[in-house]
């Protein structure tokens, strides 16, 4: 997932992409963003990509900063965000040194910090961290391992209650996010082509206390609907609650 992946994505990503801040159930994203926002405060959206969230930050902060390496995204956010004189969009690549970027309050990063090289990742998780100021507050967004393996315990039993056996329900279920076992075992799975970072909760606590310096003060779930998870319309009635989620680390610098 480097950045000619993000750019050939650009031109389809409004359209194809499902962000976090729009479909994510009861507008959980802007809920979060609410609780730190003030218009004496500084915002950072790391991994902006086409900068959907920008226009509600722009809103709700005094002044915006809106980073990623794809170019092509980049020119979507301008595009977005040319009448709003508040917003600042920067090229950057977030897993190299990012200390001449402004230090802000709030730090908002919806799945972006989902590549499987681990020394990219912690970079970028340190490198964001670091641009917080005292008493600043982190808004993570990232993809959920329990949640993706609950979406094929849900699976099995759509088969199960169209009749299969539990042997064949569970034979049924398509598995190919499940790559290698070593994989597995870092929470990388494949996401329509790509291998792609999934996070424990657990984990999301040890890397905010252990590598960015943060004290995690929640870490919640943030519910999609069915029929986004299964890519399926056809998800049936009884498929409600719970559904599959993200996890959102909200962290603060002390
Ligand atoms: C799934 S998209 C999410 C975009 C946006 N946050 C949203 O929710 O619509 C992931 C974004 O992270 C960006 N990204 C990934 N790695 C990056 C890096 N090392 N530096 C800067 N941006 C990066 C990609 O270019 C892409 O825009």
């Amino acid at each position: 997932m480097d950045v000619h992946y993000w750019n050939e994505f650009a031109d389809e990503y409004d359209e194809h992409v499902i962000d976090a801040f729009t479909y994510g159930r009861s507008k959980m994203i802007g809920q979060q963003v609410k609780r730190f926002a003030s218009l004496e405060k500084d915002v950072a959206d790391f991994g902006c990509g086409p900068g959907k969230m920008l226009p509600y930050l722009s809103e709700k902060f005094r002044t915006v900063y809106g980073y990623d390496f794809s170019d092509k995204l980049l020119e979507s956010a301008h595009k977005r965000c040319a009448d709003l004189k508040n917003v600042h969009i920067e090229q950057a690549d977030l897993s190299l040194p990012v200390d001449h970027l402004p230090m802000v309050d709030v730090i908002v990063s919806l799945n972006a910090v989902l590549m499987p090289d681990p020394e990219l990742r912690m970079n970028f998780l340190r490198g964001m961290a670091s641009r917080l100021n005292p008493g600043g507050y982190l808004i993570l967004n990232v993809p959920s391992v329990e949640s993706l393996l609950f979406s094929y315990f849900r699976e099995t039993e759509w088969y199960r209650k169209e009749g299969s056996s539990p042997r064949e329900a569970e034979e049924r279920v398509d598995a190919s996010y499940i790559i290698q076992p070593n994989r597995t075992a870092q929470g990388v799975f494949i996401r329509g082509t790509e291998p792609t970072k999934h996070y424990l909760r657990e984990e999301l606590i040890v890397l905010a206390r252990e590598e960015m310096k943060l004290e995690a003060l929640d870490v919640l779930k943030m519910d999609y609907d069915w029929k986004i998870e299964m890519e399926d319309d056809n998800v049936p009635e009884w498929m409600g609650e719970p559904y599959p989620w993200d996890w959102i680390l909200i962290a603060k610098k002390s």
